[in-house]
């Protein structure tokens, strides 16, 4: 006999499959795609055509033919996507889904840091808004940042707003002084160095891999420093069998569901971003039928925005992009 407990987990999974196939096909009858950020959660992430970090989704949300963009990830991200297609419509399931660091700077803060340092081109993390975004020479995204910042023909450069990957920007480019502003990541900054170095102790054999919007002090003690989809790739590529990801649970899950075989281990207290997580199957259904929210650019910033992206694209695309995790379309 079933127990109660056992009938209710068959109830909960037969529910959340019959969504995930009304999804597909509310996706499919209204010509929607559905890109998502690695760092949501499992389900949200099987639901999606596309998961991966901020430049694959970037890179995806340029091509597609799509008439609605439904974005499972942060506020700016959608943003993008809507500067990127300015006729389409670009969705964000839930609003409250945004980027504290992002929100760390905005205009005025940034002319006033221009001020400081005047002359230097300004290197603008795409974890910002459009505003902000206007007011720079170009973007770039944890995987191309240091690419992005070597191109530049200048001795100077600006590098807002993330204070760990500008100090990890400063590392690889030694040739060029980084004027560095003071925003960071509250979930990478949860990761101390003492945790870290209690995990380097309690696990000798395992290799430490740090995302580099972590504290300093925190990604120099790593064996790897890597952006999302190098992170992923890292692991995928390794011979190793035991790691330690000082990033995001998302992406943590997703690579422990992809390599079994490997043990992936994390640091505690459990770096979550809790703005990622807003976005559910249930939310994801809602706003594609009732078509919410509608991400929009005031157009006085959008041409300005949009070209800094463009930017970026031309030089990141003299590499070739991640194409997202290897269970992508399985
Ligand atoms: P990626 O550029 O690696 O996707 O990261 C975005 C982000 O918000 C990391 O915290
Ligand atoms: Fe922003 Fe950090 Fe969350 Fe990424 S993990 S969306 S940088 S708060």
């Amino acid at each position: 006999m079933t127990s109660l407990m056992a009938k209710s987990v068959i109830d909960k999974t037969s529910e959340k499959l019959e969504l995930f196939g009304s999804i597909k096909e509310l996706a499919r009858q209204k010509n929607a795609v559905i890109l998502t950020h690695i760092y949501q959660r499992l389900e949200v992430q099987r639901v999606a055509d596309f998961v991966g970090d901020s430049l694959m989704l970037s890179k995806k949300a340029a091509e597609t033919n799509a008439d609605i963009i439904i974005f499972c990830g942060v506020h700016f991200m959608a943003e993008t996507a809507k500067l990127l297609n300015p006729s389409k419509k670009v969705l964000l399931p839930d609003i409250q889904s945004g980027c504290p660091m992002a929100d760390m700077i905005n205009v005025d803060d940034l002319r006033a840091f221009k001020q400081a340092h005047p002359g230097a081109p300004v290197v603008c993390y795409i974890n910002s808004s459009a505003a902000v975004k206007a007011e720079s020479d170009i973007c770039c995204t944890s995987t191309n940042a240091v690419d992005i910042t070597r191109s530049l023909d200048s001795k100077e450069v600006i590098f807002v707003p993330d204070k760990g990957l500008g100090e990890w920007v400063q590392y690889q480019v030694p040739e060029k002084k980084i004027h560095i502003y003071d925003g960071f990541c509250p979930t990478h900054w949860q990761i101390t160095s003492a945790e870290v170095d209690r995990q380097r102790i309690n696990h000798p054999d395992a290799v430490i891999i740090a995302h580099p919007e972590c504290d300093p002090e925190v990604w120099r003690r790593a064996d790897f420093v890597g952006s999302t989809s190098e992170i992923y790739k890292f692991i995928e590529n390794s011979h190793g069998r035991r790691f330690i990801i000082l990033s995001e649970q998302g992406l943590v899950a997703r690579i422990q569901a992809d390599f079994p075989e490997k043990e992936i281990m994390t640091v505690f207290p459990l770096p979550l971003c809790p703005n990622m997580k807003y976005h559910s199957l249930e939310n994801l259904y809602d706003a594609l039928d009732k078509e919410y929210t509608e991400i929009t650019v005031p157009d006085s910033i959008a041409k300005s925005a949009r070209a800094m992206i463009d930017r970026m694209m031309e030089v990141s695309n003299r590499k070739e992009t991640w194409s997202g995790p290897t269970t992508q379309n399985s």
